[in-house]
């Protein structure tokens, strides 16, 4: 006879066997938490609607910048980039156009490392691919500027042989770095926003599986 270990229950199986659930959670502490509190957070805290596309267009309209410097400002730039992707044939690759839109959102909270920030939002609603390429894109958009600041134009080589790495060159090259161009014929954000919607409606995967993304 083989012994087969009980599995635990979970919130998950109290919740599919129907039975009253209490409406809120009683623990003061996570060490303290049952599996009926947590039958309760998963019932009837879970299912509120997302804001996270809301919130992405608030930053994304942030980058409008009156005064800007640059050819075109950071608003433009990101049109123009998921222009140019949708147009190179991604015009039916939802994710990829979501990360060419929103790739410059963290500029405000990590300007140093907005890759990262962007593709963390991003990081449950996207494939592997599409999340690398917006964690490193700055390193791979550097290679046509950052020796006019005395850096290394070089440093993505060092990501050389990763699976993506050819992937995160092109919309580098192809689409992010070409996006400054004041004629180009941007098309507006109400073109994306089937896209975002389809990319937003629901994760595709939670936050602590573990997926070889790095
Ligand atoms: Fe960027
Ligand atoms: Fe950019």
């Amino acid at each position: 006879m083989t012994l087969v270990a009980e599995r635990p229950r979970t919130a998950h199986d109290l919740i599919a066997e129907g039975g009253p659930i209490r409406k809120k959670a009683t623990f003061t502490s996570f060490e303290e938490s049952t599996v009926e509190d947590w039958a309760a957070i998963e019932k009837y805290g879970a299912h509120e609607p997302s804001r996270v596309l809301e919130l992405c267009l608030e930053h994304l309209d942030m980058l409008r910048a009156p005064d800007h410097v640059y050819p075109v400002d950071r608003y433009e730039h990101s049109l123009q980039t998921a222009s140019r992707a949708w147009r190179d044939g991604h015009d039916d690759d939802d994710e990829m156009i979501a990360a060419a839109l929103l790739h410059d959102i963290g500029d405000f909270f990590a300007r140093e490392n907005h890759g990262e920030f962007c593709a963390a939002i991003l990081k449950p609603y996207v494939r592997p691919e599409v999340y690398w390429i917006v964690k490193y894109h700055e390193m791979f958009q550097g290679y046509h500027f950052f020796h006019h600041l005395g850096g290394n134009r070089n440093a993505r080589e060092s990501l050389r042989g990763h699976p993506h790495f050819e992937a995160c060159r092109k919309f580098c090259d192809d689409y992010d770095q070409a996006a400054f161009d004041p004629n180009y014929d941007t098309m507006p954000l109400e073109a994306f926003m089937p896209a975002l919607n389809r990319v937003f409606e629901k994760p595709l995967r939670q936050v602590n599986d573990r997926v070889q993304d790095d």
